[in-house]
């Protein structure tokens, strides 16, 4: 079956979906994305997503390309026409086509923002094997631009990051700052030490995962000790447990850094006590 996407208004077979040459997320990478998780055909955290496309959008004087009630109809009606189960609704915004290559920001009377969405199916999203075994990292120095609490599409250095990891033998790189870790590349970290959970606190250094928000929320129910600030890669190898969110990989264990074990090289209870109460409440919260 051909994927149904959406570019601009319109519902298309994927193979009559175009953007222009022209269109700046193309020639300059000018544009933000989200990626929103569904389970059970229902949509994750999407209230959080939502706004923080909003706040990504005004960062950047991108204009909202329609309206908070539209969006969600569009992610739903994609999701439907797909007969989408288990997966993720990708969408991107770009400050649009102004029919010319400039570095001078277009008109918005007269260029209208792109939209773009899509679906991708990945059956069982929820029983990622890799949870069970956890995933190795290396780490790599941080080179990304300033503001990385915009969501933009200038993906290439996680991208590379990631062959990094891959040509090394691991999973995924952890990135690194004057010495302390940022995130990953397309996640946020923690590590677990005497009992308390520490990730990097929020600043314009790190993206302010959705994910993330969800999972320390649901810490500190648990009563869990939350501490926000950043950390050193040996202190991630001598921590009892290490582990990342996102809205794909939701709760994920790392069980080594740069080739060291974390504890015992196995997922902690930590992080697979937090991925139990993760997917079972945002199951129960979707919508
Ligand atoms: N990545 N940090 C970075 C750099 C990210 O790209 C992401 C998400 C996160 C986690 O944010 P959230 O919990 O809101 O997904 C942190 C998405 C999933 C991606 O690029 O596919």
């Amino acid at each position: 079956m051909s994927r149904i996407v959406y570019v601009n208004g319109e519902y298309l077979p994927e193979a009559e979906a175009t953007v222009s040459v022209f269109d700046r997320g193309f020639l300059m990478a000018d544009g933000v994305y989200e990626v929103t998780s569904v389970l059970g055909g229902k949509l994750i955290d999407f209230a959080g997503h939502q706004l923080r496309l909003a706040r990504s959008l005004k960062e950047l004087e991108i204009a909202a390309p329609c309206s908070d009630d539209e969006l969600l109809e569009i992610h739903r009606e994609l999701v439907a026409r797909n007969d989408l189960t288990d997966g993720m609704v990708y969408l991107q915004v770009t400050r649009g086509n102004p029919g010319d290559r400039d570095f001078v920001f277009p008109d918005p009377a007269t260029t209208r923002p792109t939209l773009v969405m899509f679906t991708q199916s990945k059956p069982g999203l929820a029983d990622n094997p890799q949870a069970k075994t956890g995933i190795k990292v290396i780490s790599i120095e941080d080179i990304r631009w300033g503001r990385r609490d915009i969501k933009t599409v200038q993906l290439l250095y996680p991208s590379m990051g990631k062959m990094m990891a891959k040509k090394a033998g691991a999973d995924d790189a952890w990135l690194v700052e004057d010495g302390k870790v940022t995130e990953g590349t397309s996640n946020n970290v923690y590590i677990v030490k005497n009992g308390r959970i520490i990730t990097r606190n929020l600043s314009h250094d790190i993206l302010h995962g959705i994910t993330r928000a969800a999972v320390l929320r649901f810490a500190k129910e648990a009563q869990m000790v939350v501490e926000e600030r950043p950390f050193t890669i040996e202190e991630a190898q001598g921590a009892e447990e290490a582990f990342m969110t996102s809205a794909s990989a939701f709760v994920m264990p790392v069980v080594a850094v740069d080739g060291a074990s974390v504890g015992d090289g196995t997922p902690g209870p930590v992080a697979k006590r937090l991925r139990e109460i993760y997917v079972e409440e945002s199951r129960k919260a979707a919508i």
